[in-house]
């Protein structure tokens, strides 16, 4: 069954730096030759099963807080988990994480959670230390505009090379 053509951005801000990668983000799913796909931004205490039913794909940020997942993030996929599960299997999402110290749990969280959901990573996690780069942000920017490309092209925005 062919996605809708809408992708999902769903996000906790609080920071500079995540502010920052959000706005790589939202640059990158208005990039040049990206047409017919509906771009959705949802805080993460907003974001809603509703909405996540409606996505192509989805885009996932957050900090590491507290070396995991933000508690607005975990709060939305405890919010939707159950509702979505079937219905969403396949997905596509990608995800990006601002973390200064310790990623590695909220990438298993990530990683935990989407597999639960039979969600498919269709890039590899963008994760950015400190204040972002020019290259990290590039890296936020690619990773929603090949998502966004992903919900209208005849091929998912799946990546084989994607699994890191
Ligand atoms: C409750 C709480 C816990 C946090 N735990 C971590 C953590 O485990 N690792 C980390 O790198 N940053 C942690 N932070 C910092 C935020 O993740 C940080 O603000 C975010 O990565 C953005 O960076 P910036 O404040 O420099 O813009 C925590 C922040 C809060 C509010």
């Amino acid at each position: 069954m062919a996605r809708p053509p809408r992708l999902l951005v769903v996000h906790h801000t609080v920071s500079p730096a995540t502010e920052a990668m959000l706005e790589a983000v939202r640059s990158g799913t208005r990039a040049e030759g990206i047409a017919g796909v509906e771009i959705v931004v949802r805080a993460a205490l907003s974001a809603t099963a509703a909405d996540v039913l409606a996505a192509g794909a989805v885009v996932l940020g957050t900090p590491a807080n507290l070396g995991y997942i933000s508690g607005a993030l975990k709060h939305f996929f405890d919010t939707v988990y159950y509702t979505v599960r079937e219905e969403t299997r396949g997905l596509p999402y990608a995800a990006y994480l601002h973390a200064t110290e310790g990623p590695e749990g909220a990438l298993r969280a990530l990683a935990s959670i989407t597999t639960g959901l039979g969600w498919v990573r269709a890039r590899p996690d963008v994760v950015v230390s400190g204040m972002p780069t020019p290259t990290d942000l590039e890296a936020c920017w690619e990773l929603a505009a090949t998502l966004a490309l992903g919900v209208v092209g005849d091929t998912p925005a799946g990546d084989p090379g994607a699994a890191g």
